[in-house]
């Protein structure tokens, strides 16, 4: 817990999931180190994971308007692929980014990307000494409302995140979002039931994913919605690659990680296959201007 009145998961149980091995995560993610939903071209027999989060990486970069920015933020940078993104292909002067994780920070700084910050510190303490041109965040507002919170005390903990990025942009500005939402749409077997609770309870502990009506809730008068997709099917051809690739080297994984990690993993990245291809679970890409 950091400043009162943060609803989201706590820096404890951020650190439980991206402080498990750095090795272990770079040994199924690409080479880029991007945790997040790839965006596939289906038309593209040839396409890769690689080249997939690089097209994610600009769809979201292109849709902030950030090529060519002075100052951008990433809100939950992860390992710095969209802060390497902006900087080295973008053209971005300044890129700062935030994240929860002690290992991600530290790999990054070693790795020291010119024109970049990363600084650990929670999205609701950070005090920028200037207004931002951009802001993107990708894969991390599933954290920023605890487990058992009301609707309407989710929508609370999401406007309060909204308010925050809308005092950071000029007015016009854009916010770039990718979050995973409930599928609300399909009724629950007992197996999903069961394997979403092992992933909220051994996975991503403190955690909840919104729903999309829930987001744009909170957003309103604060930000108009100017693009929105939802690509669920995305994710289960991501979380698929994921978990061929920690497969294909499990040996070293279970080095790395320990046999009892490496089979919670393939157990959340398969059901998670499953429950992107069955609509329990959406992903949605949204651009949002400051109002
Ligand atoms: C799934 S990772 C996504 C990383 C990166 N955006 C990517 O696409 O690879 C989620 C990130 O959000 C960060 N995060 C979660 N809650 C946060 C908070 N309240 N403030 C700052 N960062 C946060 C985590 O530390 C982690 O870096």
């Amino acid at each position: 817990m950091t400043a009162t009145g943060y609803q989201g998961a706590t820096a404890e149980s951020i650190r439980h999931h991206y402080d498990l091995s750095n090795d272990f995560f770079a040994l199924w993610l690409d080479d880029s180190r991007t945790y997040t939903c790839a965006l596939w071209d289906d038309g593209d027999p040839t396409d890769t994971l690689e080249k997939a989060q690089e097209r994610k990486l600009d769809h979201l970069i292109e849709g902030a308007r950030a090529p060519g920015a002075d100052r951008v933020l990433d809100v939950g940078c992860g390992w710095g692929s969209l802060l390497d993104r902006l900087v080295n292909t973008h053209g971005v002067r300044h890129a700062t980014g935030l994240t929860l994780s002690d290992s991600q920070a530290e790999w990054l700084r070693e790795t020291g990307l010119p024109g970049t910050e990363v600084r650990v510190e929670n999205w609701l303490d950070h005090q920028p000494e200037k207004p931002y041109d951009a802001i993107i965040s990708i894969g991390a507002f599933e954290h920023f409302a605890r487990t058992g919170l009301t609707r309407a005390e989710r929508v609370g903990a999401y406007r309060e995140f909204f308010d925050r990025c809308r005092e950071w942009l000029p007015k016009g500005g854009r916010l770039a979002l990718q979050t995973n939402i409930k599928g609300n749409n399909v009724r629950m077997d007992k197996q999903t039931v069961r394997d979403l609770l092992f992933i909220m309870d051994t996975i991503f502990p403190e955690s909840e994913i919104p729903a999309l009506s829930e987001v744009i809730e909170a957003g309103e008068k604060r930000f108009d919605m100017v693009r929105l997709r939802n690509d669920p099917d995305h994710y289960s051809r991501t979380c698929q690659e994921w978990l061929d690739r920690l497969r294909a080297d499990r040996p070293r994984a279970v080095e790395l990680a320990g046999e009892e990690n490496v089979a919670d993993y393939e157990r959340y990245l398969s059901s998670t296959v499953s429950h992107f291809a069955n609509r329990h679970l959406g992903l949605s890409r949204m651009i949002l201007e400051a109002v």
